[in-house]
C-alpha cells in the first residue's frame, strides 16, 4: 500500500486511501497543495464554504499534473441548490467535473431528499463521478435510499479510535457505503495521549502516523489536514509499517465516542 493505492466504492469508481484536509488550509493554499502532490498526495477534501477551492485550483494546475490524476471531493451545503452549488464549486475550482460530491450535513428536518436528487441529477449529467453524504446516521442514510433507490458511495464523518461509531461502520459496510474519516487527528487535541505515544515509539512513529495508520488498517479512508510542509511529510510516511492485532484493538478500545467538533453521528436525534 502507498499514496497511489486506492479503494473502492460501490459504484466501482477508486478513490486514494489517504487524502488531504483544507479545512481552515487558507493560508498558502495553492503552494501547500501543489507541495502535497509534488510529495505523491492524490486526494483533497473541500468544500464550498472553506474558501480552499481557488487555491486547489491553482495548486494543481502549477503542478503539470492530469486532471485524471487526482481525486477531488468536494460538499454542497444542507441549504440551498444543490445542483447549482454544485456548478458554483466546479467554477471556484476550475474544474469540469468533481470525483465525489457530498451533502456537508443533514438540514435540520427531513435527510435531505431534494439536495440528493439534485445531486443525482449532477452526476447523471457528469459534473461529479460519485455522490455521497457527511455526517449522516444510519437512519437518515436508510430515509435516502428509501426514498431514492440511490446508496451513498461515502459517509465522510469524525472518526478516530478516541471517537468512532461501529453500528454505523457495520451498516455502512453492509451497504457498500465508504467511511471517510474526518478529523482524524482529533484535530491534534489528543496527540499527547500516552497509549498513541508509547505504540508509535515501539514502532518508530508518531501518535499522528499511529492514527493515521489505525484508518489504513481497518478499512476507513483518513483525511488529515497539514499546513506545514513537516505535517504533511510525516503524515504520508505511514506506508512503512503495519499495527499488530493486539494493537489495534487497543485502539478500538480508546473509544469514547469523543468529538472534536461535537458532532459525531450517533443517531438522528441527536445531531
Ligand atoms: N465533513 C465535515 O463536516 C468535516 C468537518 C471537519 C473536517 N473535515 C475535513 O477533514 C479534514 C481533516 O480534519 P481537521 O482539519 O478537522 O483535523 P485533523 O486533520 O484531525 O487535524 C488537523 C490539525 O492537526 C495538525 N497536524 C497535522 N499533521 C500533524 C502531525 N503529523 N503532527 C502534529 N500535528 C499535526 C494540523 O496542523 P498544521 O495545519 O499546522 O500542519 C492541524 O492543526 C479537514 O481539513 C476537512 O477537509 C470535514
Amino acid at each position: 500500500m502507498d499514496l497511489s493505492s486506492t479503494a473502492r466504492l460501490h459504484t466501482g469508481n477508486h478513490m486514494p486511501v489517504l487524502g488531504l484536509g483544507t479545512w481552515q488550509l487558507t493560508r498558502n493554499t495553492a503552494e501547500t497543495i501543489a507541495a502535497a502532490l509534488a510529495l505523491g498526495y492524490r486526494m483533497i477534501d473541500t468544500s464550498g464554504d472553506y474558501g480552499t477551492q481557488p487555491g486547489i485550483g491553482d495548486g494543481f494546475r502549477r503542478t503539470g499534473l492530469d486532471r485524471r490524476d487526482i481525486y477531488l471531493v468536494t460538499k454542497v451545503e444542507e441549504t440551498g441548490d444543490a445542483y447549482q452549488a454544485t456548478k458554483a464549486n466546479l467554477q471556484e475550482l476550475g474544474f469540469d467535473y468533481a470525483d465525489l460530491m457530498l451533502i456537508h450535513r443533514p438540514p435540520s428536518t427531513g435527510a435531505g431528499e431534494e439536495l440528493w436528487r439534485a445531486l443525482i441529477r449532477a452526476r447523471d449529467e457528469g459534473l461529479v463521478r460519485d455522490i455521497g453524504v457527511s455526517n449522516y446516521s444510519i437512519e437518515l442514510i436508510e430515509q435516502l435510499v428509501d426514498v431514492t433507490g440511490e446508496i451513498p458511495a461515502v459517509n465522510q464523518i469524525e472518526w478516530s479510535p478516541f471517537g468512532h461509531d461501529m453500528d454505523l461502520k457495520h451498516h455502512a459496510d453492509f451497504e457498500g457505503i465508504l467511511i471517510q474519516a474526518y478529523s482524524p487527528l482529533t484535530r491534534a487535541t489528543r496527540l499527547d495521549d500516552e497509549v498513541l505515544r508509547d505504540m508509535g515509539a515501539r514502532y518508530g512513529k508518531s501518535a499522528a502516523q499511529v492514527l493515521i495508520r489505525w484508518n489504513l488498517q481497518r478499512g476507513t479512508v483518513p483525511i488529515p489536514k497539514a499546513n506545514s510542509r513537516d505535517h504533511l511529510e510525516e503524515n504520508a510516511d505511514v506506508f512503512d509499517f503495519t499495527l499488530d492485532e493486539n494493537d489495534l484493538a487497543a485502539l478500538d478500545d480508546l473509544n469514547e465516542h469523543f468529538s472534536s467538533l461535537g458532532r459525531l453521528c450517533k443517531g438522528a436525534e441527536e445531531r
